[in-house]
């Protein structure tokens, strides 16, 4: 596999884990294409990693959640003489409830976002970098994909078929020498949750959650490694673990005594 790789598009860019992991790029020298649906941040991200690093730094405004989003980003991509090598599948939303509850415009939008288009951006890029027998693409799941829980159902379920696509999508690439890495992040500081219900900050002091760049430099290494899988943090490994081996009627037991969810008799 061809290590030298030069431009890395990372999508969800202007924040979070998306913003740490094209620092984390820009300073190994990648130049960047940074995506994202909001003009202003991203644009003063852009200027942040280029000031920082010296590397070059497209930035391309799209709502990935669009229906016609792969196509039109790498239209853009295009447009502008780019070649991606690199490709980070990271833009993501956040919600929590049950899935009766859920808006249909919102459900729908993270469906498009967390599935539909990073798919058809592995395929439209994933071709390009068969066809050059080079490239790489990490796909950001989370570990919520190691579990069914109640309440995120939408997101767990949407993060559990990124994980399933970065398997194969692997094994498919591989045999051309294009690299796919999945990174599951637990519970990260950043701008993914709704600060009124989650205490990010206070959850950050306690080391509840891990920081966004201690997170991005393990999937970034992860990535230039070839590594199939990248969990950051022990405690997220140790967690996921007892997750996957809670037996389904505690998970059950759990959500009827939720407080967090509506109560079973409403
Ligand atoms: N934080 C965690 O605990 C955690 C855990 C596991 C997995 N993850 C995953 O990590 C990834 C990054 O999330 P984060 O925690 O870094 O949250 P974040 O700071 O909110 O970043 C999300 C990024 O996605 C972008 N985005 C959202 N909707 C978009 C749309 N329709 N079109 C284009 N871009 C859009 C956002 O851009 P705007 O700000 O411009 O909307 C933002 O840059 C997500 O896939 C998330 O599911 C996070």
């Amino acid at each position: 596999m061809n290590a030298n790789v030069d431009t890395a598009l990372v999508t969800g860019a202007c924040s979070g884990i998306g913003l740490a992991i094209a620092r984390r790029l820009a300073a190994r020298g990648h130049a960047l294409i940074l995506v994202s649906n909001r003009d202003e941040p991203l644009a003063r991200a852009a200027a942040e990693i280029d000031a920082a690093h010296g590397v070059p730094v497209h930035t391309v405004v799209q709502d990935l959640a669009a229906p016609d989003a792969a196509e039109a980003l790498v239209a853009a991509v295009d447009a502008r003489g780019l070649q991606v090598d690199i490709l980070v599948n990271n833009a993501g939303v956040f919600f929590f409830g049950e899935a009766a509850d859920a808006d249909p415009a919102r459900a729908r939008a993270m469906l498009q976002l967390h599935v539909t288009t990073p798919s058809l951006l592995c395929t439209l890029f994933g071709a390009r970098m068969r066809a050059r027998r080079s490239g790489r693409i990490l796909i950001v799941s989370s570990i919520s994909a190691w579990r069914p829980f109640p309440g995120i159902s939408y997101y767990g379920s949407s993060k559990t078929y990124l994980r399933s696509f970065a398997a194969a999508l692997r094994s498919e690439l591989g045999v051309y020498g294009v690299g796919v890495t999945c990174l599951a992040p637990g519970a990260t500081a950043t701008g993914l949750y709704d600060t009124e219900v989650v205490p990010v900050a206070r959850a950050r002091q306690l080391g509840v959650m891990m920081d966004p760049e201690i997170v991005a430099e393990a999937g970034v290494r992860a990535l230039l490694r070839g590594d199939a899988v990248c969990m950051p943090g022990l405690v997220t490994r140790a967690m996921t673990t007892a997750a996957v081996l809670t037996p389904q009627p505690v998970i059950d037991w759990v959500r009827r005594r939720a407080p967090w969810l509506r109560p079973p008799k409403r």
